[in-house]
């Protein structure tokens, strides 16, 4: 198996990848291996997906000088004005100045927060109250995915991604993050309906890893 250094400590999105390159036959080695005293922080200081895949695979690769992926992932929603976008895994904690920062057209709402509620059933709470009575549930995933050398050149920047609507309240116990609510295009099921393959042969990050690794059999066989 060929090892790939992957920048990221989010053990979802890790499942996701080492489906996807697994079945490939290549290795995803993330920060939870690699980096056990958690010493590597990786600012994600970008303004777009990206950007931060970009500076997620570079970081990584120069501190273990071998080859970097990054990744940067997340749900932009219209009636939201792109939002959570960027700022997906933490938007629940975020007040609307920050958001509008980087989305201008965000509505609005305050940020919410409960001791003990994971992370990712605050952000689909708050989601779904910001929706509350909106006709647009338009949306999209996207993933950006980077591959860096330990010298900083960027050998592929590929985005994948994958529109559909967000749905008036969760179903569904697969997949992770917003997933109970996302509806892809030309289903009546939401990512958490279903089967990991099937989410993958669709997903945003099922579409960037597939150029990644048609990038990886024709230039690095
Ligand atoms: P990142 O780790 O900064 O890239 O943040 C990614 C965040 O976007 C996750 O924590 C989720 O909130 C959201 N996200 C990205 N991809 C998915 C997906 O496939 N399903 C559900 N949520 C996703």
């Amino acid at each position: 198996m060929n090892r790939i250094l992957v920048a990221s400590r989010n053990p979802d999105k890790l499942r996701e990848l080492r489906d996807i390159l697994g079945a490939e036959g290549y290795e995803p080695v993330s920060l939870l291996e690699l980096d056990l005293a958690g010493t590597l922080e990786i600012a994600e200081t970008g303004l777009s997906f990206s950007e931060n895949a970009v500076l997620k695979a570079t970081a990584i690769a120069q501190k273990f000088g071998e080859l970097g992926l990054g990744e940067d992932s997340g749900l932009s929603v219209d009636a939201l004005g792109g939002a959570p976008g960027i700022f997906s895994a933490r938007y629940h904690a975020l007040d609307a100045v920050t958001l509008r920062g980087v989305y201008p057209g965000y509505p609005g709402g305050r940020p919410l927060a409960a001791a003990d509620v994971p992370a990712d059933s605050l952000n689909n709470v708050r989601l779904l109250a910001e929706l509350e009575g909106l006709s647009d549930r338009t949306a999209r995933y996207t993933c950006a995915v980077a591959l860096v050398t330990p010298t900083a050149e960027v050998l592929l920047a590929a985005v994948g991604k994958i529109e559909g609507r967000i749905g008036d309240r969760p179903v569904g116990d697969g997949g992770f993050g917003y997933d109970p609510l996302f509806i892809p295009e030309g289903s009546e099921l939401t990512f958490a309906q279903h089967a990991p393959e099937a989410k993958h042969a669709v997903s945003h990050r099922g579409r960037a890893l597939k150029r990644l690794l048609d990038f990886l059999k024709e230039e690095r066989p």
